[in-house]
């Protein structure tokens, strides 16, 4: 016999083909319905990359006022199934910086918490006249699910273990910031002979994932690093451009960019981790970066754990461009949310 419970567990995950699926593990999806949704990285040219990342700086660039009436009155929904600080603020703001209205919707305080499924709450959210829905969700795929559903674009703001893909191009807007100061402009080799090292929970990681997928495509030698518990060999068949080094030490002495991962405890299901030998291994300190990668630029999606995966002395110091990733976090998804207004489905230039 269901339970009453169990009756409301299975709604709100309907359908049951949208499990946590395991890390690392294919999850079916495709291109996009509607040409203004971004699901996955994939789902994006280098040439429409390039163009996201020259609207970003201009509408960071353009006055206020003007900039209000891009979006004005249009309807954007953001639903959130998952916490999140620095994803959602930064997209609400974007769209409010467009002059959009903004709603939001997430699980502790809707009727998802009374079972709703995802389908009925995007139906329900287009009949209210969300012409947009920015979606994070704990399962991998919910955001090809409700895109179908509703025939809405949909951005991804980051689904289970998956993919996070404006994460990675906040994070490429970062590391051009870095290397080529002055000019956000890339193409398929703007990134030849340069390693960007990632450390930490690669395994639990969408952030990890959409970097793997999109950094090795403008010839970038992605380097990931962590201890077999989180890091199993297999990352390596993501995608071309990405090596294994368990040694955290040379990692560090090859790379230019320094992505450092918390261990996401909340996925962790049990797995134990002795958390003083992480530390000796993995923790980035500052005498590490200082004898390793004097010159390297420190970046971390947040939200930091100080005195884990790095110490607070490292957070705050010269190489981090932490808070920077936070604000180029704005600047994408403007880019991002005009695009999912402003493309048509008969042919999107953007
Ligand atoms: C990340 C996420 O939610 O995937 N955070 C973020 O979006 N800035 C990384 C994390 O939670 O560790």
């Amino acid at each position: 016999m269901t339970t009453l419970r169990q009756s409301i567990q299975a709604s709100r995950n309907r359908p049951d083909a949208l499990p946590v699926s395991a890390p690392f593990s294919a999850v079916a999806t495709h291109a996009p319905v509607h040409p203004g949704s971004v699901l996955g990285v994939a789902d994006l040219t280098l040439e429409q990359i390039d163009h996201i990342l020259a609207r970003a700086s201009f509408l960071t660039a353009e006055d206020p006022l003007q900039r209000a009436h891009r979006l004005a009155k249009r309807k954007i929904a953001l639903l959130f199934y998952e916490s999140s600080t620095r994803t959602r603020t930064s997209f609400e703001l974007a769209a409010k910086a467009l002059g959009a209205d903004t709603t939001l919707v997430s699980n502790l305080s809707s009727s998802i918490e009374k079972g709703e499924s995802l389908k009925d709450t995007g139906l329900t959210l287009r009949a209210l006249g969300a012409e947009a829905i920015l979606l994070r969700h704990p399962n991998s795929g919910a955001p090809w699910l409700l895109e179908q559903v509703t025939g809405l674009p949909v951005l991804n703001a980051g689904d289970g273990m998956h993919e996070h893909p404006s994460q990675a191009l906040l994070d490429l807007r970062t590391i051009l910031a870095c290397l080529q100061p002055g000019s956000s402009s890339m193409h398929a080799r703007t990134l030849d002979g340069v390693t960007v090292s990632i450390t930490g929970d690669i395994l639990h990681s969408r952030v990890a994932r959409s970097n793997m997928l999109l950094l090795p495509r403008l010839g970038a030698r992605v380097l990931l690093c962590g201890p077999e518990a989180l890091l199993p060999a297999v990352a390596t068949r993501i995608g071309p451009g990405i090596e294994i080094e368990r040694d955290f030490e040379r990692a560090l002495a090859s790379s230019q960019i320094v992505m450092m991962l918390r261990i996401q405890a909340e996925r962790l299901a049990g797995l134990q981790l002795d958390l003083d030998e992480y530390r000796n291994s993995y923790q980035l300190t500052a005498e590490r970066l200082a004898a390793f990668a004097p010159k390297a630029h420190l970046l971390h999606p947040g939200p930091i754990i100080r005195g884990l995966e790095l110490t607070a002395e490292v957070a705050d110091g010269p190489q981090s461009r932490i808070l920077d990733q936070v604000s180029n976090g704005v600047a994408i998804r403007m880019a991002l949310v005009e695009r999912a207004l402003t493309a048509s489905r008969s042919g999107v230039t953007q």
